[in-house]
């Protein structure tokens, strides 16, 4: 017995040396911790239970019969983040370069299956040279394998992906096909095609980290939600971000009670909106001063920053938060804005999270540029999401809120359930202005009479009254008061009930 013992402990201390010292040395060289390190920084101490330690690949060709290492590149199982169940997978990158062979796949598709049966998230941490070359198509099989579960689970639990080390080719379409893709500076970096290839068709030269690191997709491409200094800053703010979420798609989402009081009035936001409406101000102040404990994660702040995305909470209950950020491009509408909320509002949707959304949007913003990428198609896909979303709704329009963005942004047209407005709210279909110089054009040589005529239109329509004369305001609210409403209407619409008619899936303008 005591020998049988001693076989398990030297096998096990086997495949936690992974590709050996030297391997493991040269990743700690690049700043990098090992598979089994990051999920010690990821995971509650003590709750990692490993699955398929001992699997080990089964090719043969190219002298890899002899080279067998347990666990074959990647750590799988499942742990606890603050007491909430995850399954987990982390490439390892001391083996074969963390490359996916058969058997790497399976192990990965073994914790997706069951986070799947049970209702829990997936977590992968990658790090892949990726397709283990000596194995061939056996590998591509491997990956396809993956690509199907990640669109399978996608919408019934969260699937989130932290890159830290390469991630190339197809490989790529794995993380892009979860939830949220971070990233972490210098050590990662994501492209179809390297720069090699780049060089050799485009002749383009790029470094790898310009190509495809994590500022450029956090800032350039919009792949990354977020990018991250190093190892330990990313997996502890990947355990704050989990905090957030609900485990599937069956439940409501986590509750973390705060001593921060739904009552709490906050005067300093009588004054945020400058008397100039051509004056911008910061929408972010808004956002901290109206959540649980000014507690906002953001998710991708340095890419299309004229709308901010991100998760808080109010009375502890997690909430999905839009809004136009007046301070960028005056808070327009655009193609990287509208793709990037409308594939937020559909996250929330799909996993239970109420929507607060604070307006103040001049329109879309005009160009061929805008026009010639496809603002029609894109700018529609943020209307779809709002309008399709079943979820609680609660919008706010601190200003702003002209023409077809008025619509798109959460109005009660397209099911918002409560819907406010600040004193300073302009509801109309243009600002005065343009208006002005459409329907008075005859006058537009007389600088007097537009004036008087684009005061007059300011007058009839700068205001929050017309609409809320029609119903599609709920009340018109003082900005000291914005938490203690919006915590109101939350908390009566948690019993919200609503469902879209019976269908395969929709089909959302791409
Ligand atoms: C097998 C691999 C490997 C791979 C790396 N290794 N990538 N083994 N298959 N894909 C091994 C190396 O042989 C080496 O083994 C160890 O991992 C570390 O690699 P290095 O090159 O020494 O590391 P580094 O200099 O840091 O470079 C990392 C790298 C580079 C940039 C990832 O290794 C690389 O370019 N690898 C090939 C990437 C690639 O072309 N993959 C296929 C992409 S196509 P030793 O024994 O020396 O430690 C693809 C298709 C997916 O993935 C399709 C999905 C549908």
């Amino acid at each position: 017995m005591q020998e049988i013992i001693a076989q398990l402990d030297r096998k096990r201390a086997e495949a936690r040396l992974g590709g050996g010292q030297r391997r493991m040395d040269a990743q700690h060289a690049k700043g990098k911790l090992t598979a089994r390190e990051r999920l010690d920084v990821l995971l509650d101490e003590g709750s990692f239970e490993e699955w398929d330690m001992f699997v080990e690949h089964r090719c043969s060709d190219y002298g890899m019969g002899e080279q067998k290492v347990p666990s074959d590149g990647v750590v799988t199982g499942h742990g606890t983040i603050n007491g909430r169940l995850v399954f987990v997978f982390s490439q390892d990158f001391t083996v074969f370069g963390g490359s996916l062979s058969e058997a790497h796949a399976e192990k990965i598709c073994k914790v997706m299956d069951q986070a799947l049966r049970v209702g829990a998230p997936v977590i992968g941490l990658n790090d892949s040279g990726g397709a283990r070359i000596q194995e061939g198509v056996a590998s591509l099989g491997g990956y396809a394998e993956v690509f199907q579960r990640n669109v399978l689970a996608s919408g019934v639990v969260p699937q989130i992906s932290m890159i830290m080390g390469p991630c190339a080719g197809g490989a790529v379409y794995s993380p892009a096909m979860t939830d949220f893709i971070f990233m972490v500076k210098d050590s990662a970096n994501m492209f179809v095609t390297g720069p090699d290839v780049v060089k050799t068709v485009t002749h383009e030269t790029v470094t790898a980290e310009d190509l495809g690191g994590a500022t450029t997709h956090s800032t350039k491409s919009g792949v990354a939600d977020l990018a991250f200094e190093n190892d330990i800053e990313a997996l502890l703010e990947l355990r704050r971000f989990f905090d957030f979420l609900p485990a599937s798609n069956r439940e409501d989402p986590p509750y973390r009670p705060s001593a921060d009081p739904a009552k709490r009035d906050d005067y300093s936001l009588d004054n945020l909106v400058p008397p100039d409406p051509a004056k911008p101000y910061n929408m972010k102040e808004l956002i901290e001063k109206v959540v649980d404990d000014r507690d906002f994660f953001e998710l991708q702040p340095n890419y299309a920053g004229n709308i901010i995305i991100g998760l808080a909470r109010m009375e502890g209950r997690t909430v999905g938060i839009v809004a136009n950020q007046p301070m960028v491009l005056a808070g327009c509408l655009d193609i990287a804005s509208s793709i990037k909320a409308a594939r937020f509002v559909r996250f929330c949707d799909c996993f239970n999270i109420p929507i607060v959304t604070f307006v103040d949007v001049p329109g879309f913003l005009p160009g061929t540029s805008q026009e010639y990428n496809g603002i029609i198609k894109h700018g529609a896909k943020l209307l779809f999401a709002f309008a399709e979303a079943t979820v609680p709704k609660v919008t706010v329009i601190t200003r702003k809120a002209y023409g077809g963005a008025y619509v798109v942004m959460s109005s009660k047209h397209i099911r918002g359930d409560v819907n406010f407005a600040w004193p300073t709210a302009e509801i109309a279909v243009m600002g005065s202005k343009g208006a002005v110089e459409i329907i008075f054009r005859a006058d537009i040589g007389d600088p007097e009479k537009i004036a008087a005529r684009t005061a007059e239109y300011q007058n009839r329509f700068a205001n929050p009254f017309v609409a809320a004369s029609r119903g599609y305001l709920d009340d018109v609210i003082m900005p000291h008061g914005t938490r203690r409403r919006i915590a109101k209407a939350l908390r009566i619409l948690r019993s919200k009930q609503l469902e879209n008619p019976w269908k395969k899936h929709d089909n959302l303008p791409l």
